[in-house]
């Protein structure tokens, strides 16, 4: 294989171009931003004038490239490919947008433009790593073509001397154009409603009212999996298990007045048999009003027709008549005793009552 050459490459709605001196200004600025700080090591910090001409000194020996307006010829971002090997023809990308130009598909389009490029030039398969709590790098990767293959732990030492996990995304030089598939798409307008009770994807907004949540005896006592779970880090992670389909959580809102009123989610998707579960919670001053009946119809009607399940699971303790209600009252029917299927405090296993609804049920 041929060393790859530095050179400009088009793209669509943008040029990516070696940085220029006169790049300093729009670099320090962008540089100053707290997320380029967070999730992009390879930008100087602190930066300052001096840095950032350091930074465009070496860019070319680190292969960075300006992601630039083809008009103005101002930078608008930056894009590389970096951990090149020869040997298996596979390398990384990186990529950045200041915060000025974000939102405008710019990473997408830079994205892109040096994958085909790359490919172009001899290359089989480009990964791009970003943090799991980093949804907005993660959407440009798969809207690149880059499909989710798992998480990498410990693989970015960070400026603050901690190691993080990455979530790695690949594509193929073979893979079809286009977007990467998502087993999860997004929900229509980023919310489901009947006009009583909202969903929305649940993030790092959520937290305080999550803890608060899950801080109730009967709460804590009725999550599967839930003790000693990070819920700071539950919420900062929950856009990106979305686009990876492994988990869906959504905060169950007040359609009036906004207020957070408890959880819910799909989990343990079982692709190949067209199922998943689901498991909710309200705080206590919005019980009794029928809200997570609601809740839970709401989602499981999106679930069947958007992400193609044929089976929405759920599964009570015993003794939880409040929430057999709920299921009975969304459609659910009962179909079976488990028992000890529950892991319970202390190593114990609890029984468990198995709930199922159908398309047919929801009518
Ligand atoms: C990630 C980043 C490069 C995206 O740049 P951008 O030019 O705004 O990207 P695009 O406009 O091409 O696409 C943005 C995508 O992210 C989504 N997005 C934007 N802000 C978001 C946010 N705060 N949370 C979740 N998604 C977000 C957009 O909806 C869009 O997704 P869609 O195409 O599915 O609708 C930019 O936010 C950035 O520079 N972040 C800091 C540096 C960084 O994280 N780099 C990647 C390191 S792995």
């Amino acid at each position: 294989m041929q060393p790859l050459p530095y050179e400009p490459v088009p793209g669509d709605g943008v040029v990516l171009r070696p940085p220029r001196p006169d790049d300093v200004v729009d670099l320090v600025g962008a540089c100053g931003d707290p997320l380029i700080e967070r999730f992009v090591p390879s930008l100087p910090s602190p930066c300052g004038t001096a840095e950032a001409a350091a930074w465009i000194a070496m860019a070319a020996n680190r292969g960075e490239l300006v992601v630039a307006d083809p008009g103005t010829g101002r930078l608008l971002g930056g894009c590389r490919l970096y951990h090149l090997s020869t040997q298996d023809r596979t390398a990384e990308l990186g990529y950045w947008t200041a915060a000025r130009a974000r939102g405008r598909g710019f990473a997408t389009a830079a994205a892109t433009a040096l994958t085909g490029w790359a490919f172009r030039h001899g290359l089989g398969r480009l990964e791009v790593l970003a943090r799991p709590d980093n949804p907005a790098s993660q959407r440009v990767a798969l809207a690149a073509g880059y499909r989710w293959e798992g998480r990498r732990r410990g693989v970015e030492y960070g400026r603050d001397g901690e190691r993080y996990d990455l979530v790695a995304f690949a594509r193929l030089a073979t893979d079809p154009p286009g977007p990467a598939p998502r087993a999860v798409p997004d929900l229509p307008g980023g919310r489901l409603s009947d006009g009583v009770v909202e969903l929305r994807p649940l993030g790092p907004a959520d937290t305080a009212d999550v803890v608060a949540l899950q801080a109730l005896p009967e709460v804590a006592a009725t999550t599967v999996g839930g003790a000693g779970r990070d819920l700071v880090r539950m919420c900062a992670e929950a856009a990106g298990e979305w686009l990876a389909g492994s988990t869906v959580r959504l905060a169950i809102r007040d359609a009036a007045s906004g207020a957070f009123a408890g959880d819910i989610g799909l989990f343990n998707f079982e692709p190949v048999l067209g199922q998943a579960m689901t498991g909710y919670t309200l705080a206590p001053a919005w019980r009794g009003r029928g809200y997570a009946t609601r809740a839970v119809r709401l989602l499981a009607g999106w679930a069947f027709a958007h992400v193609g399940l044929a089976r929405v699971i759920a599964g009570t303790v015993p003794d939880n008549v409040a929430s057999q209600r709920v299921l009975e009252r969304a459609g659910f029917r009962r179909e079976g005793y488990q028992r000890g299927a529950l892991p319970g405090p202390a190593g114990t296993r609890i029984d468990d009552i198995l709930y199922a609804l159908l398309p047919t049920d929801l009518s």
